[in-house]
């Protein structure tokens, strides 16, 4: 952060570490900390109105958007990225099933549609259908790739239920 303007520093806990930064206005956004500060560009500014969903992250495990939440607002509580959730060579089942279904076209919105996903299979692994489309109709992607997206949802069910470990 550039400007300095007497904030309390600000203590995140990002992807398991424990992160301080000082001088972040007490406006700042969370995706821009993240992404600005933090260099952790998984979590993708969209509309920054919360409305396509492309800034999604975790807090303490739900589903959030990063571009209307005051960083400071989410201090020592637990903020997952894309980075965060898996890498190359283990990835979340979610992210291995967007592979494999080749869900993307330009893939500005995957990180949304990953993240949005983790979340609710997290908590449902058996989601219907209609609950996957209603999970992720608040995400928007501008490719129209949705029903590649909906096949990659429902393999990386298949997959946790099947006892796939995020
Ligand atoms: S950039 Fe956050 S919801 Fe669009
Ligand atoms: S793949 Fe391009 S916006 Fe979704």
């Amino acid at each position: 952060m550039t400007a300095s303007c007497g904030a309390e520093p600000l203590h995140l806990q990002v992807n398991g570490q424990a992160r301080s930064l000082e001088g972040v206005p007490r406006e700042a956004t969370l995706l821009h900390v993240l992404r600005n500060d933090l260099g952790l560009n998984g979590p993708k500014y969209g509309c920054g109105l919360g409305q396509c969903g492309a800034c999604t992250v975790h807090v303490d495990g739900v589903a959030a958007r990063a571009c209307v939440i005051p960083a400071h607002g989410v201090a020592h509580r637990a903020v997952t990225t894309l980075e965060g959730l898996g890498a190359r060579g283990s990835w979340h089942p979610v992210q291995a099933a967007f592979e494999d279904a080749q869900a993307a076209q330009c893939g500005y919105c995957l990180n949304g549609m990953v993240m949005q996903a983790a979340a609710l299979l997290a908590r449902d692994p058996q989601a219907s259908e209609a609950r996957i489309r209603a999970e992720l109709s608040g995400n928007l992607c501008r490719c129209g790739t949705h029903i590649e997206i909906l096949d990659a949802v429902q393999r990386a069910a298949v997959r946790m239920r099947a006892g796939a470990m995020p």
